[in-house]
């Protein structure tokens, strides 16, 4: 896998899942954009792909539920660049919140979960259509597991599926793939930024572990492999399709529901 000349866009490339895929594709010689809004974490993932590619990532800090930010990013890119070959929209966000809670919840998981990455995809496919490239969307194996006390969550990453399955039904004859990976838990920052304790956080991450039919834990680069590979050309023959990575958490010996101590 090689991806020489290639331009790829990776959204949320300051933390977690998003900087491990930023740095597997400086690996594979990629020329990359990286966005968030931390910038110091940024500069961060910036210096460790330079150094794993000689190549300076180009640092976009952007906020994806803003209109005028994703308009940013694809111009930016385009002057820098030149052109874009894939388009990760990893960035996401995580709330512990069910039915009866303020609608509030709904408006902000879905402006960053489901309209920013609708409205970047819309931005991109230009370009995308230009170089026959490709998308993949960061999604979740809770897009088809109900969980009530995070139903705007759920509720997003399946709107995100359909996205992808549509999406790739509109852009295939146009030569440009659209696929998701859908982690089960993952260990990153999402937890914690959605209000768990540092304690919280280490049962959870404990509990799932053991949970899973695996008896482990994703890492953030057992999910970067699957979303490099899937922006490859090795996975020419791959589009409008769901890739579940969550250590078999989805075949059901566990159930998700109990894990998710928050509220
Ligand atoms: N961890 C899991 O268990 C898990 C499981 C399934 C799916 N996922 C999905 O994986 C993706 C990455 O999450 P993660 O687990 O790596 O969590 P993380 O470490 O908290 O990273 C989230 C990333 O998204 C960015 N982000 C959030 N809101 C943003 C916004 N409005 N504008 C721009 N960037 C934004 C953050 O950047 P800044 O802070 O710099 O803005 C950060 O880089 C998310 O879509 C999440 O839903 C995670």
């Amino acid at each position: 896998m090689d991806f020489e000349d290639k331009v790829v866009i990776v959204t949320g490339g300051s933390s977690g899942i998003g900087a491990a895929c930023a740095l597997s594709f400086a690996k594979l010689s990629a020329k990359l954009t990286i966005v968030g809004r931390n910038v110091e974490k940024l500069k961060q993932v910036h210096d460790l792909c330079e150094e794993a590619s000689g190549k300076k990532p180009l640092i976009i800090v952007a906020d994806i539920s803003k209109e005028e930010d994703n308009i940013r990013i694809i111009q930016e890119t385009i002057d820098f660049y030149g052109k874009i070959d894939v388009l990760v929209n990893n960035a996401g966000m995580l709330l512990m919140a069910g039915l009866m809670d303020n609608i509030s919840n709904y408006d902000r998981i879905s402006a960053t979960n489901v309209r920013g990455p609708y409205f970047l995809t819309q931005l991109a496919v230009p370009y995308l259509i230009e170089t026959k490239g490709n998308i993949v969307n960061v999604s979740s194996v809770v897009s088809s597991v109900p969980i009530p006390n995070m139903m705007p969550y759920c509720m997003s990453k399946a709107a995100l599926d359909m996205l992808t399955k549509c999406a790739a039904m509109e852009l295939a004859s146009k030569g440009v793939r659209v696929n998701s990976v859908n982690p089960g838990p993952v260990a990153t920052n999402l937890f914690k930024t959605a209000g768990a304790t540092e304690d919280q956080n280490k049962i959870m991450f404990d509990v799932m572990a053991a949970a899973t039919p695996l008896k482990k834990m994703a890492m953030s680069e057992d999910i970067a492999n699957i979303v490099v590979f899937l922006a490859s050309d090795r996975a020419s023959c791959i589009t409008g399709s769901n890739h579940i990575v969550d250590c078999g958490l989805h075949l059901g010996e566990g159930n998700i529901k109990d894990f998710l101590l928050l509220n």
